[in-house]
């Protein structure tokens, strides 16, 4: 029988609130408690507002004496470590956001408490649940496509003053980080579950059409070698014109090719490997949709299925905080490769 698990959200923005409607609808979750600095009234809750307890920080819920397994940490960037590390303290798994943190000595502090506390940490990396990522995953594993030669990743977005609001955490070095992290950290993490470590990074970055809107670049080049051999490439900018273009991962190698775009890498659009035949896969779900702009799939009642599941001794974790740590470390390497 499944135990059911009690969650905790903390920041109820864009995700937040679809942490706390996807620990709604599944089975053998509860959700205990919200928090967000922000007064209800203020977070458009909708339906969401009925009934659940409010505070504003992590230290009120403490004080409550409400109980709780997981807590969801979904605020800005460069606050997760700490709401995180404070949950990790009071004995709480938790599930981070992606990016796990927005430096190496943080996340490293991060694993030291859960291993010392015995406790889980769940990185959000819900693309690898779209079917082509499944699928990828499992012919590269399978070694079928033989040595890697090329792999490259395009990602072009838009984010422009819809997004950059003067108000708003985006933008901000501290609390961003910067368009790596908080825009194509899924796709690195795609890279790196697929292919392993990089080495001798070379990159550049421009800030195009961004100047007054962010604290960083808004495109950049990025040139590497894979420590498992093969070369690759990370192109990405958001400095395109009104709407988003699309995202791929373009796959060169010794037995075949492989191409996977479309807005979010939803679709195969190319598949070609020997003695192969591509098998039908299932529709990948929709990107979040946040009005004016499209973000990644929306997969993250595949995430709260998987820590109800975990927590429960029935499965391994989708994604690790080792691997959301490699994520940090490698976006990282590329900005210092550019400086
Ligand atoms: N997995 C994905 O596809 C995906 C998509 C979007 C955002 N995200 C990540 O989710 C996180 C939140 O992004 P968002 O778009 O929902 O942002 P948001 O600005 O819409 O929401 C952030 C919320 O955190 C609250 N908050 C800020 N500081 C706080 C504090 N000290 N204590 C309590 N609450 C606080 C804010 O009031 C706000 O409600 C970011 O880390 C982002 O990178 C992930």
């Amino acid at each position: 029988m499944t135990a059911e698990i009690n969650f905790v959200v903390m920041g109820l923005g864009h995700i937040g609130k679809r942490h706390a409607e996807m620990v709604l609808r599944q089975n053998g979750a509860h959700l205990v408690a919200f928090i967000d600095c922000l007064s209800p009234d203020s977070l458009n809750l909708g339906d969401l507002a009925s009934g659940i307890p409010h505070f504003y920080s992590f230290e009120e819920f403490l004080a409550s004496g409400l109980q709780a397994q997981v807590l969801n940490v979904c605020t800005p960037n460069g606050l997760h470590a700490k709401h995180a590390l404070a949950a990790l303290h009071a004995g709480l798994h938790v599930v981070i956001e992606k990016p796990m943190a927005l430096n190496d000595t943080d996340c490293e502090i991060l694993m030291t408490k859960a291993s010392e506390k015995n406790l889980h940490i769940f990185t959000v990396m819900q693309n690898r649940y779209s079917p082509p990522a499944v699928w990828i995953k499992e012919v590269i594993d399978s070694k079928i496509m033989g040595d890697l030669f090329l792999m490259q990743l395009d990602c072009y977005w838009n984010r422009d003053e819809r997004y950059y609001t003067p108000n708003a955490w985006h933008g901000k070095k501290d609390l961003d980080g910067g368009t790596l992290f908080t825009q194509f950290s899924h796709f690195i993490d795609m890279m790196i579950w697929l292919f392993g470590d990089i080495k001798n990074i070379d990159a550049v970055f421009k800030n195009f059409n961004h100047a007054g809107l962010t604290e960083f670049e808004d495109s950049g080049f990025i040139r590497f070698e894979f420590e498992k051999g093969g070369m690759g490439l990370v192109n990405f900018s958001t400095a395109v014109f009104e709407q988003n273009l699309s995202s791929s991962m373009t796959i060169l190698s010794e037995n075949g090719s492989v191409k996977i775009g479309g807005q979010y890498m939803n679709k195969v659009e190319h598949c070609r490997i020997k003695n192969y035949q591509m098998p039908t896969l299932a529709e990948t779900a929709a990107g979040n949709n946040y009005g004016a702009y499209t973000g990644s799939a929306q997969n993250h009642h595949l995430v709260i299925e998987n820590v109800v599941r975990v927590l429960n001794g029935g499965e391994n974790l989708g994604s690790t905080a080792a691997e959301g740590c490699k994520v940090v470390a490698t976006i990282n390497k590329m900005y210092d490769a550019g400086k």
